[in-house]
């Protein structure tokens, strides 16, 4: 298939373009765009064929849900059955943002969208250009992150490009994504909130607005959320979590590098080092790019500094963990 491609500032998004974008999610076309978090591969969440198409262009396993975007908080309505007094909560403090809603489905959304789940995920992003796309779409959006599936997720327009050119009907380049890492996943359709992912919204944040809430799913020994139990964010190279640098002795070898934070860039000799800046926020909007970065420099190991186990810390240790495949040093 012949991708195109068109640019749009995030800052005044161009309505005309993305009204090209947007008749061709209603035609049942998929769509990437940016989002705040990082790329997403779109397309019409009422459209069964459309979303078969996500799940063949990511080779994804048909057994992992999608997310559905909205623009308007009303739109939740579309997907699910009813919204919880909490879920309500939630979405006044942190939509348009990092955080995706779990609720019961309603009956006639696709069941390939929450692959045969009776529940439905549901984010409203903050990004302009996703939130024009969406409205201008006039139905909600499916979109899983926009990479090939178990690689890391796309944050910038080259490597959304470089993982589905060819495989989508239009991508939408509008710049780096802000955040670098995805939503926060919460299921709201029990009791207590439980975070089944990690994300930019914390444990802290939920419990600051419903006044409980937990950690679950990958916990379990059923995972709840289908997608942790799959190889994620694997670039080609080896990657090793380094738990704790200052003992950490760096390699004299120039097909490795290290991502740690700014204060050890003169420790690291004999090797690369990708600066992960100087803040947990500042890692996390780098942590996939450097992954991606790594292969396109042709480095064989990455060892990448853990970040401590708080606020934004928490989604990043869950994201490199995985992509070291439980490795610590
Ligand atoms: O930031 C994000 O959330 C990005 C952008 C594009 O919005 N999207 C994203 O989608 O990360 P994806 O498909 O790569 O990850 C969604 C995760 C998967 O692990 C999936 O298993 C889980 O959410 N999930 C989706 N629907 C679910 C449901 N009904 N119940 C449990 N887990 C669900
Ligand atoms: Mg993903």
């Amino acid at each position: 298939m012949k991708t195109t491609y068109i640019k749009v500032d995030p800052a005044s998004p161009d309505e005309a373009a993305l009204r090209e974008a947007a008749e061709c999610i209603k035609k049942g076309g998929l769509v990437a765009f940016p989002t705040e978090t990082v790329y997403g591969l779109g397309a019409d969440s009422f459209n069964e064929s459309a979303v078969k198409k996500i799940y063949i262009a990511k080779g994804r396993p048909s057994d992992n849900p999608l997310i559905s975007h909205i623009a308007h908080i009303d739109d939740a309505l579309k997907l699910a059955e009813y919204v919880p007094e909490d879920a309500k909560k939630l979405m006044e403090a942190y939509w348009g943002g990092p955080l995706t809603i779990i609720l019961k489905r309603r009956g006639d959304v696709p069941m390939i969208v929450s692959a045969g789940l009776d529940t439905v995920s549901i984010r409203m992003p903050s990004h302009s250009v996703a939130n024009m796309l969406i409205r201008l779409s006039g139905t909600p959006i499916a979109a899983p992150s926009a990479n090939l599936s178990g690689s890391p997720s796309p944050t910038t327009f080259e490597h959304c490009k470089a993982d589905m050119d060819g495989r989508v009907d239009m991508i939408i380049d509008g710049g780096e994504c802000s955040i670098g890492v995805e939503s926060t996943v919460v299921d709201m359709t029990g009791e207590v909130p439980v975070i089944l992912r990690p994300g930019a919204v914390t444990l802290d944040d939920i419990i600051s607005v419903c006044g409980k809430g937990m950690f679950g799913g990958e916990y379990a020994d059923a995972p709840k959320c289908p997608g942790m139990k799959y190889v994620h964010y694997s670039p080609d190279a080896e990657v090793f979590a380094v738990g704790d640098m200052e003992s950490f002795k760096m390699p004299r070898d120039e097909n490795a590098a290290i991502i740690a934070y700014d204060k050890y860039v003169n420790a690291a000799k004999g090797c690369r080092f990708y600066s992960a800046g100087c803040s947990d926020s500042e890692y996390a909007a780098r942590l996939f790019y450097l992954l991606r970065k790594a292969d396109e420099d042709g480095i064989k190991t990455v060892y990448a500094q853990l970040p401590e186990n708080k606020g934004m810390g928490t989604a990043i240790r869950n994201r490199l963990l995985k992509s070291a495949g439980g490795r610590v040093i």
